[in-house]
């Protein structure tokens, strides 16, 4: 259990005022290179995986650029590569080794470039011992729990011959402030809590983030406050389980009670959160969406599976009943909700039966979307040993007809917002007019409009003309 104990206050106090005191030694050093170079040196960061790794990104990003490297999209010209690595699939892994490859071929041509790799695959020893052998060219490598050092590795790097290798096995701080580079201006992830505790049997999230830890409220409310001062519009609340929130901290608070925190915060317009665990989602949470003006109209309830038998195996503590009330509570109390979900299909064992349970379930539950996933063995987790792996033909069929089911469902209710007019936030210059531009909706949807650049980061209200599919076309109200 994690509490913040006085002395694990201080310990973060002085975690981050030594890394302040190696951003200042490694600006020294940039601006040395720099120098000689004749050049600003410039930074790459790219993040594979979840919204919990691109808000890592954004904490990385903002030591770099501290250091004093400029941002780049381009690798070519980057003087460190960084790559914030996911491991919840095997694909994602794949991913990194295969664009290691090309790395290794433009740093022979820029010696200074520095390559690291961090986030959850290198939490995995194997992985980081093949680093070790086989890829001898990366720099350095650090996990999950020790993101904040990112300026006292590279120091030691630029001190050293070797790779810089520090993996943490697990933590108990929480370190607050470091410098951060949003992406964009009007909204933020702000986590609320780290890590998980509920071993989904197929899942190797809680081996790589540690156990859940919160943050305390005050801490919360202290950065989107800051945020907000900053032009945030839109905060979405980040944790693994969200509705577990708070259990564990000193003075417990629920994740309904910070929700109502966060709404009184002035100037802040929009409320998501992300991911709620079906096992924990209380009536009092359905009541603080119904009753707030700020949070979204927006529930992503990850459903797994439709299967009570494969839910068990899949250790998720509840039953496709249950997730089927909680959907028609949710809709009963929020009437224009959007639900979104996660499915994985074949998981070990899985019979035609059980996936007709999920087909039933998508139909029922009328999906906005679904993220769909052909499951994959992750060493170490208990369904990796599990008997009776799904034939990869049986699953490619059952996976297609998935994505089907979800279509025609999606499909069916898409069009409900047609002739309405709804509150959007504008996001960006559309992609494909620059005469027009892109919002979101509360229910997460998009829809494009006729606007300018000086509308990015407002909320305006535009009526709703056209569904094309997953989009809207519309114009101002
Ligand atoms: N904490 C969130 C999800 C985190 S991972 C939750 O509990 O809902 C995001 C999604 O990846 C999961 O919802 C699941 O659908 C998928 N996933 C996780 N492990 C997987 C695996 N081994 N194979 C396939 N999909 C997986
Ligand atoms: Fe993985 Fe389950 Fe934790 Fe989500 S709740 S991160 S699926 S173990
Ligand atoms: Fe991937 Fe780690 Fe997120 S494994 S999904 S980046 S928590």
């Amino acid at each position: 259990m994690y509490e913040t104990s006085i002395n694990e206050r201080k310990l973060s106090e002085e975690a981050l005022e030594r890394q302040i005191v190696y951003i200042e030694k490694c600006k020294e050093k940039v601006r040395e290179i720099s120098e000689e170079l004749g050049r600003p040196l410039k930074c790459c960061t790219q993040t594979f995986g979840c919204q919990m790794n691109a808000r890592d990104s954004e904490k990385l990003l903002g030591i770099l650029e501290q250091i004093g490297y400029l941002p780049t999209e381009d690798e070519k010209e980057a003087d460190i590569v960084l790559y914030n690595t996911c491991t919840v699939r095997e694909n994602a892994n794949l991913r990194v080794y295969g664009r290691l490859g090309h790395l290794n071929t433009m740093k022979k041509k820029n010696p200074h470039m520095i390559i690291a790799l961090c986030g959850c695959m290198m939490q995995e020893p194997d992985v980081v011992e093949k680093i070790r052998t086989s890829y001898k060219f990366v720099d350095i490598v650090f996990g999950t729990f020790n993101i904040f050092k990112l300026a006292e590795l590279l120091y030691s790097r630029w001190n050293s011959n070797g790779q810089v290798i520090d993996i943490w096995e697990e933590t108990k701080e929480i370190v607050e402030d470091l410098p951060t580079q949003r992406k964009y201006p009007f909204k933020s992830g702000v986590n609320i809590m780290f890590g998980c505790n509920n071993f989904c049997s197929y899942c190797i999230v809680p081996y790589v983030r540690g156990r859940e830890k919160s943050r305390e409220p005050k801490y919360i409310i202290r950065e989107i406050e800051r945020l907000v001062a900053d032009g945030v519009k839109e905060v979405m609340l980040l944790g693994q389980n969200v509705n577990s929130y708070g259990k564990n901290l000193e003075s417990p608070v629920s994740f309904a009670e910070l929700l109502k925190e966060v709404e009184q915060i002035e100037g802040l317009e929009r409320i998501r959160f992300m991911t709620p665990h079906p096992k924990d989602l209380s009536d009092d949470l359905i009541a603080v969406m119904r009753d707030s003006k700020k949070i979204c109209n927006h529930m992503h309830l990850p459903v797994q599976s439709g299967s009570s038998r494969l839910l068990k195996l899949m250790n998720r503590r509840y039953t496709k009943e249950h997730y089927l009330e909680l959907v028609e509570k949710i809709r009963h109390e929020i009437p224009d909700v959007s639900l979104t979900t996660d499915i994985i299909v074949g998981f070990p064992g899985e019979t035609e039966e059980d996936f007709e349970d999920t087909l039933d379930v998508v139909r029922k539950a009328k999906f906005d979307s679904a993220y769909t996933f052909i499951y994959s063995k992750r060493t170490g987790t208990p369904a990796a040993s599990m008997d009776d792996q799904v034939p990869e033909d049986v699953v490619k069929n059952r996976f297609d007809r998935l994505l089907e089911t979800v279509h025609e469902t999606a499909h069916a209710i898409s069009n409900r917002y047609e002739g309405k007019i709804l509150p959007v936030l504008v996001e960006d210059i559309d992609d494909h007019d620059s005469s027009m531009v892109t919002a979101r909706m509360t229910n997460n949807i998009l829809v494009h409009f006729p606007g300018g650049k000086e509308l990015i980061g407002t909320v305006v209200d535009v009526y709703m003309d056209e569904c094309k599919g997953f989009y809207y076309m519309g114009h101002r109200a």
